[in-house]
């Protein structure tokens, strides 16, 4: 047991530091909840630029759903992450370095710079006809593009919705009609692992199929050839040399409430729905985080090595960063190439300060490239962050010694793509956490643990998380609602917002994750709705019907384990499968490699004809027995069928 472990089991009670700490901390968490509305009112005067001062701090509340925060106010959030920095004489600072896969390829934009290019951008969108309130469907690979096409559309008032580049075909074509989004933006390839793989034409199919897109930029990235539609599709940097540069973009002053992005997550049930976030809201928060959680300062270069086709690349790698005044680092590649040594060499190489990283690119890094960090100056580092699923003790203390040298403490962060920014995090002696410890609300945020008839847990019991107040960084709403926020968040406690996920609370109020309650999987950090991979499945041909579940895996977490019945006269043949698997994988993405799949000849369903998920996440696991109440399953003799094909494909 090392020393900060052996402090941790004593720590509310150690040294007079602590304490104060800790009484420190209470004392501005208890009156950020005593006083919501006067705690929110200093942190967005403080934090943000305001075109003009909101007249309500906060409007509704849980129990009418209808919440909105900073009504009256305007700001446009572009230039709070741009112009206001250029205003107090940092034009000159470093906004973004981007290094490429190859190692020779590094590209650093000042903030000077990055305002220029975003103006460009924003003036070819209004070219396009782009206004305030449409949407921009973004599709690429981590290059600055990425950066500048987001800030362009926060400064004109466009909707961005950016799709990860792991998604293909049939949730990209989810994901652009969902929205119907006017100009579709992305690169001919990515550089992926030495190779370059085609990124558009993976667009082409849907893009034919969405007729809302009217232009769709592609910016350059090698020379490969692909085909371009006359009339629709453009060159990213012909459009730009059309602009010239020096045209200035006047930012549009945008109501707190008025959307700044929409970002697809995955939830229980059916289609993936498009999260909206706040421009008042949103910014407040995110920065209130990065205040209280990294204390950025304008000498800190902040690597978070999400893609930014996830909430944590928008609120870690661009908005918050970038409106704390930090420069932000990019990285186009994998972790592991050319060598597993790579995170280290960008780290030495650019003195990189904050890293906040997953425990899926721990495991990777540990598992094949144990030792490797010792060979680089890490010196530059002063925070080590976790995000994304449970850090297990085993990568907590890796990333500790290995790359904190037993000086810096994990800070393991616990939030959703709902929530904007992080919730819990180790805020009071982090020096003094261990693995899964010591994660406390941050002020402003009302946690607690609810068992499933609502009572408050006792200290150390199981339950669901839950935030009984509003806060800014909330979701502001679900595109094309029809209920889904009430049904996804508000369902399970009246009036109190549900988090899907399971958590303990000590008596001192920490608190500690331990998974998801929901069909949801999070394969390398990243989330998938079982929901979405069955609707491909049952999609095929071939099968009839299919359930899916997560199933524990060493390298990336979770990973997809299937059961099908196949359609009448369908043989159930190896090939079938090897198909199957693949097919779940073109239409997915590459994120949803690596799927098991088992021929079953019925799922398991109870007599009101839903599936027993938890039936099928015990057999997937190998574990045959502690079932649980069967007694609603309407032919309990499938349950035999089920394990002996288990037992055969295993
Ligand atoms: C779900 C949200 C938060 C940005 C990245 C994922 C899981 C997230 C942790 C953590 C345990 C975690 C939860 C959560 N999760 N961080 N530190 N410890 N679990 O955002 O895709 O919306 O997924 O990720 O289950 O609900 P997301």
């Amino acid at each position: 047991m090392n020393n900060l472990m052996k402090k941790k089991n004593n720590q509310e009670s150690s040294s007079p530091s602590s304490d104060s700490c800790l009484s420190k901390y209470k004392k501005v968490y208890d009156l950020s909840l005593e006083n919501p509305e006067a705690f929110w009112a200093e942190r967005a005067e403080t934090l943000v630029s305001w075109a003009r001062k909101w007249d309500e701090v906060l409007q509704g509340d849980f129990n009418r759903r209808e919440v909105s925060w900073f009504s009256g106010g305007r700001l446009n959030v572009s230039s709070n992450c741009l112009d206001r920095h250029l205003e107090k004489g940092c034009r000159n600072q470093a906004a973004l370095i981007w290094q490429g896969e190859n190692d020779d390829e590094v590209k650093v934009y000042t903030y000077q710079m990055l305002l220029t290019e975003t103006c460009r951008f924003a003036n070819v969108l209004k070219d396009k006809g782009i206004k305030k309130g449409d949407c921009v469907s973004i599709y690429l690979p981590m290059i600055p593009e990425l950066v500048i096409a987001m800030l362009a559309c926060a400064r004109i008032g466009a909707v961005h919705s950016v799709i990860f580049c792991g998604f293909s075909s049939t949730a990209l074509k989810n994901r652009i009609k969902d929205c119907g989004s006017k100009v579709f933006v992305t690169a001919d390839t990515v550089a992926r692992g030495g190779r370059i793989i085609p990124l558009k034409p993976n667009a082409d199919g849907p893009l034919d199929e969405c007729q809302s897109i009217r232009n769709c930029i592609v910016v350059r990235r090698s020379e490969k050839e692909i085909s371009m539609v006359p009339g629709r599709d453009s060159w990213w940097h012909e459009e730009m040399a059309r602009e010239g540069i020096g045209r200035y973009c006047e930012p549009v002053e945008m109501d707190a409430g008025d959307t700044l992005f929409m970002l697809y997550t995955s939830g229980s049930t059916g289609k993936p729905k498009g999260v909206l976030h706040s421009c008042g809201g949103y910014l407040t928060y995110v920065l209130h985080t990065c205040r209280t959680v990294f204390h950025f300062s304008e000498n800190d270069i902040h690597w978070c090595t999400a893609d930014i086709g996830w909430i944590t690349g928008h609120s870690y790698s661009v908005y918050g960063p970038l409106g704390a005044g930090a420069t932000i680092l990019i990285y186009e590649g994998l972790p592991l190439y050319p060598e597993p040594d790579r995170y280290w060499r960008i780290v030495e190489k650019f003195g990189v300060t904050v890293l906040y990283t997953a425990p899926a690119a721990i495991r990777a890094l540990m598992h094949f490239g144990a030792g490797l960090a010792g060979r680089y100056d890490l010196s530059s580092l002063r925070f080590l962050g976790s995000v994304g699923e449970p850090i297990n003790p085993g990568e907590w203390n890796w990333y500790f010694k290995e790359i904190g040298h037993s000086k810096l403490p994990v800070i393991d962060t616990w939030w959703q793509t709902e929530t904007g920014g992080i919730m819990l995090a180790p805020l009071v002696h982090p020096e003094l956490c261990g693995p899964g410890g010591c994660s406390r609300p941050l002020p402003g945020i009302d946690a607690a643990v609810f068992t499933e008839s609502g009572r408050e847990t006792v200290p150390g019991e199981s339950g669901r998380l839950v935030i009984r107040k509003p806060w800014p960084g909330m979701l502001k709403a679900v595109l094309g609602d029809g209920g889904r926020v009430q049904k996804m968040y508000f369902s399970s406690y009246p009036g109190v917002y549900d988090t899907g996920d399971s958590a303990r609370r000590s008596g001192e109020n920490v608190f500690q994750i331990t998974g998801r309650l929901d069909d949801v999987i999070i394969i390398s950090g990243h989330r998938l709705g079982t929901a979405e991979i069955e609707s491909v499945l049952t999609a095929h041909r071939s099968v009839a019907e299919a359930a899916v579940v997560g199933i524990a895996d060493s390298l990336k977490g979770q990973k997809i384990y299937a059961f099908v019945t196949v359609g009448k006269n369908v043989e159930q043949t190896p090939g079938l499968l090897g198909e199957l698997r693949q097919y779940v994988q073109e239409t997915i993405g590459p994120i949803a490699t690596h799927s098991t799949i088992q021929y079953v000849s019925a799922l398991p369903k109870t007599r009101s004809g839903k599936i027993m998920r938890r039936l099928l996440r015990k057999i997937a696991s190998n574990d045959f027995h502690h079932f649980g109440d069967i007694s609603t399953l309407a032919d309990p003799s499938v349950i035999t069928d089920l394990i002996e094909g288990k037992k055969r494909s295993s």
